[in-house]
């Protein structure tokens, strides 16, 4: 199990252009933190940091755990699938599995793949191709594949986000099922507050050169806060490139 996820003064910059500067943060195993802040301020670059894609310019990232290099689970924010890619779910989520020294799959890795797809209801999808899906069971079968290696760290990019509620409230169910049952420890990035209010134990409040932690009270009930931030991003032309002002209107929806 995850002993510690320690995040000290870290600095990321592209082109000279500062992303991140001097985020420091504690995780405690077995906890969900919802990481929320506007289009911009740096939250996926800061789990592709967590997962060594990004190499900081400064600080560290010390993942620590027992007795075994800590595995870490994946969705990025934007997966595109062409819809008539031939591989079916089942052997989609296969290949978030490791190989071993043979080429095919072992009996273990075939009931593992096979206890995952129960796990995550995407079984009776098993041969279905992943380009005809629709989106909560593309998402689920997304999930299923980050999962197969039962990850001790599982990092979330707006992994629920265009999905209907119910199948927000799903994939989400399950998540922290996998909190439970194998203390898996989630950052999920999330701009639904609604959400937020009801799965993170904790929250990393992002913008550029800003950040703040604490319980989901403390930072969801301080609408001054919360708007001064989302509105400083407005301010500064910060691009909107993940599906408009979403952040914008979740703030100001629960802000009222
Ligand atoms: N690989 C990259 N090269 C150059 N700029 C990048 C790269 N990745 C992200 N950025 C820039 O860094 C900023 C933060 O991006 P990102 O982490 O995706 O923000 P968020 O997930 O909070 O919306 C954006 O301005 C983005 O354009
Ligand atoms: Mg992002």
């Amino acid at each position: 199990m995850l002993r510690r996820v320690q995040i000290n003064d870290l600095q990321v910059s592209f082109n000279g252009e500062e992303i991140l500067k001097d985020l420091s943060l504690d995780v405690s195993p077995g906890q969900m933190y919802a990481i929320i802040g506007p289009n911009g301020a740096g939250k996926s670059t800061l789990l592709k940091s967590i997962l060594g894609l990004i190499h900081p310019q400064h600080g560290e990232i010390v993942l620590s755990c027992d007795q075994k290099k800590p595995v870490i689970g994946y969705v990025p924010q934007s997966r595109v699938i062409d819809d008539d890619m031939p591989i079916c779910a089942r052997d989609f989520i296969s290949l978030g599995q490791v190989s071993s020294f043979f080429p095919w799959p072992s009996r273990r890795e075939k009931r593992i793949l096979h206890e995952m797809m129960i796990f995550t209801d995407t079984d009776r999808l098993a041969k279905k191709p992943v380009g005809k899906l629709s989106g909560g069971e593309r998402q689920r079968v997304f999930l299923a594949q980050a999962l197969v290696r039962h990850p001790d760290l599982l990092l979330l990019d707006e992994s629920t986000a265009n999905l209907d509620p119910d199948a927000q409230t799903r994939m989400m169910e399950l998540v922290k099922k996998a909190v439970h049952e194998w203390g898996v420890t989630v950052l999920f990035i999330c701009h639904d507050f609604q959400m937020v209010r009801a799965y993170a134990d904790h929250i990393l409040l992002m913008t550029r050169g800003y950040y703040k932690t604490g319980d989901v009270q403390s930072i969801l009930d301080d609408q001054a806060m919360l708007k001064n931030v989302f509105q400083s991003s407005f301010d500064e032309g910060v691009t909107h490139h993940e599906g408009s002002a979403s952040s914008g209107l979740s703030v100001s929806a629960s802000s009222r």
